[in-house]
């Protein structure tokens, strides 16, 4: 259930395997990879306790460049995979401080990130402000396009013989024989009550007037005047500035993140203000309690795999959800270690007793 880049993966590759299989959406690529900008940064993203779902990501985008070669060959589709680096910069002296203590972090847990001069940073992206305080380099961080990944995965899933269903499903049928794979995101939680709720992200997307390529090519993620925004360049001459971060259900764009999603693009990239203002969209993601995905069968129905909860982190995760779920489908991997901190069980009400008394 669910037709977004991780139902599609796991689709593409269940029926690889041979596997007879239905997808089940009513408005395919719509939900948060529809809003997504790309970014596959598992170092850029690594956050202050949160060393498991590093690990994930981590391996997850080590599996990115053969998923994206693989996906590249079974369709044609271009899926905009770049692999320039992510460049984090702070603006002000305090936005800096601030950055530095998470790359000091990101270093301490051995991934690549190399403090940069300001006179470094403007040789790698001169178009960046003169006052840019100071920056580092994420070089494995990369980037795709979901609005093209989306339709790729969905060609791929079809050639490989799975069908796509777009009725929609309010509920978990019985138990069948076969297994549902739950990657509906948000609406997981309605499903299977895994507590999965909506974490609202506004974004806009810029577009070069005269449709040539941005001037600048690595993905930036700035501290601008306290805020946080990043810019993704794409080749057709697309912009992704996001994002917001709300506990927030609806999909709303307010005036006020449009203000300061621009004014802190622009402050860090100030050809950005000659750009064309082409979209601007909200979207959900399916955030859990630990930030993390819930990967595997549900305690009540071990029939039923989850496969969400990803947050911020949907389209890096994609290509190691696919294997992690296809290999519980087809038994070859239900022990994977990989696993373990990411079980539905983990937030059942019996876990944390057993924890304490084990
Ligand atoms: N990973 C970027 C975002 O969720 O905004």
């Amino acid at each position: 259930m669910g037709a977004g880049p991780i139902g599609l993966a796991i689709a593409w590759r269940c029926a690889a395997r041979g596997l007879r299989v239905v997808v089940h959406d009513p408005a395919p690529g719509s939900g948060a990879s529809h809003v997504a900008a790309g970014m596959l940064a598992p170092v850029a993203e690594a956050y202050f306790g949160e060393d498991e779902l590093t690990g994930l990501l981590t391996e997850s985008a080590r599996r990115w460049p053969g998923f994206a070669a693989e996906l590249t060959e079974a369709t044609g589709v271009d899926i905009g995979y770049r692999t320039e680096g992510t460049l984090m910069v702070g603006l002000t002296a305090d936005d800096l401080a601030e950055a530095r203590r998470l790359w000091s972090y990101q270093q301490g847990l051995g991934l690549p990130v190399s403090l940069l001069r300001p006179s470094q940073l403007r040789e790698r992206e001169p178009a960046l402000a003169p006052r840019v305080r100071g920056g580092a380099l994420a070089a494995t961080d990369h980037q795709v396009d979901p609005r093209r990944l989306v339709p790729a995965l969905r060609l791929a899933a079809a050639r490989a013989g799975a069908v796509l269903v777009t009725e929609p499903v309010r509920q978990l049928s019985e138990p069948s024989g076969g297994v549902t794979v739950v990657a509906a995101g948000c609406g997981a939680a309605a499903l299977t009550g895994l507590p999965v709720r909506p974490v609202k992200g506004q974004v806009l997307r810029l577009r070069t007037p005269d449709g040539g390529p941005p001037g600048f090519r690595h993905v930036i993620r700035g501290y601008a005047d306290g805020e946080h925004v990043y810019l993704v360049p794409r080749e057709c001459g697309e912009v992704v500035v996001g994002a917001t971060v709300e506990e927030r259900t609806d999909v709303a764009v307010s005036a006020g993140a449009v203000l300061r999603l621009l004014r802190a693009a622009v402050d860090l990239m100030p050809e950005l203000a000659e750009y064309d203002l082409v979209e601007t969209i909200a979207g959900l993601r399916p955030g859990t309690p630990d930030n993390a995905p819930i990967l595997g069968p549900l305690p009540s129905r071990p029939d039923v795999l989850a496969a969400t909860g990803h947050h911020r982190h949907g389209i890096v995760l994609t290509p190691v959800t696919a294997d992690l779920i296809t290999g519980l489908i087809t038994g070859e991997g239900t022990d994977d270690p990989l696993l373990t901190p990411f079980r539905a069980d983990r937030f059942h009400p019996d876990s944390k007793e057993e924890d304490l008394w084990s």
